[in-house]
């Protein structure tokens, strides 16, 4: 794995955007895995100021988001499909029919996960997978168990992802307690796999994640297994990785 150290957030984001548009840039018809929560936000300000300025066209770009909160409908204001809209989409050039997010609202949860493993298969390999990291060392919404799940799957949320989530929503009670998410195999499966992670709040799980061992508790460890796999952070949420 190869590490990125960066000063603080907005260096981070830049450096993740710079890694994003040289894929776009290299292969313009790329397929990107895409990641919500507030990690990646910055990052896709970045790639918008780059579009902006010509330097970048998304239009032959097709997108995979990782997950989606069960119950929430696109037009929810906390779907990952709204975020997805409203922090990057409505801001290039990319055809939203190449866009994709599982579906929270399909009624049939297995019929869902099949057709988006489907979907993902009939992408081929998913060129660049960007991701965060939960709190609880999660990737998407692959939450720590004893085994890592292969593809997308309808998963129960954690107590601590509800916890850390709920800022996002009006009250702990609207936090769905489900999401349905790409597995750790359609993950491990992407070209290359660039995580960002900011702050210290964060530290303590970038050390388990990263220097500790591969384990399904801690699903990113995962990672350390794959052949390009970049982690972008900045100081903080690298002060407790040593040798650096
Ligand atoms: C959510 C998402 C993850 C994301 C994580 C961390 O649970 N499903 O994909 O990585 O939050 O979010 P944040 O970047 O806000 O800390």
């Amino acid at each position: 794995m190869r590490i990125i150290k960066t000063k603080d957030y907005d260096e981070l984001s830049c450096r993740a955007a710079d890694i994003i548009a040289a894929q776009v840039l290299l292969k313009p018809d790329c397929v990107l895995g895409l990641a919500t929560g507030s990690s990646p936000v910055g990052t896709y300000k970045e790639l918008i100021k780059k579009y902006k300025t010509g330097a970048l066209d998304f239009s032959k770009v097709k997108s995979v988001n990782l997950d989606e909160y069960v119950g929430l409908a696109p037009d929810h204001e906390q779907s990952y499909a709204y975020f997805m809209y409203e922090n990057l989409f409505a801001h290039i050039n990319i055809d939203l029919t190449n866009t994709n997010v599982p579906s929270g609202i399909a009624p049939d949860a297995a019929a869902e996960c099949a057709r988006y493993d489907a979907l993902i298969a009939s992408y081929g390999r998913i060129d660049l997978q960007l991701l965060g990291l939960g709190s609880n060392g999660h990737i998407g919404f692959n939450e720590p168990s004893d085994q890592f799940p292969t593809g997308t799957h309808q998963v129960a949320l954690t107590d601590s992802t509800i916890q850390a989530n709920k800022r996002f929503f009006k009250q702990e009670s609207a936090v769905p307690r489900h999401a349905r998410t790409m597995g750790i195999r359609d993950i491990m499966q992407a070209k290359r796999v660039l995580m960002v992670v900011s702050g210290t709040s964060k530290a303590e799980t970038v050390r388990t994640a990263f220097a500790g061992p591969v384990t399904p508790s801690v699903p990113a460890s995962v990672l350390q297994l794959h052949s390009n796999f970049t982690l972008v952070a900045d100081e903080a949420a690298l002060s407790l990785l040593l040798n650096l």
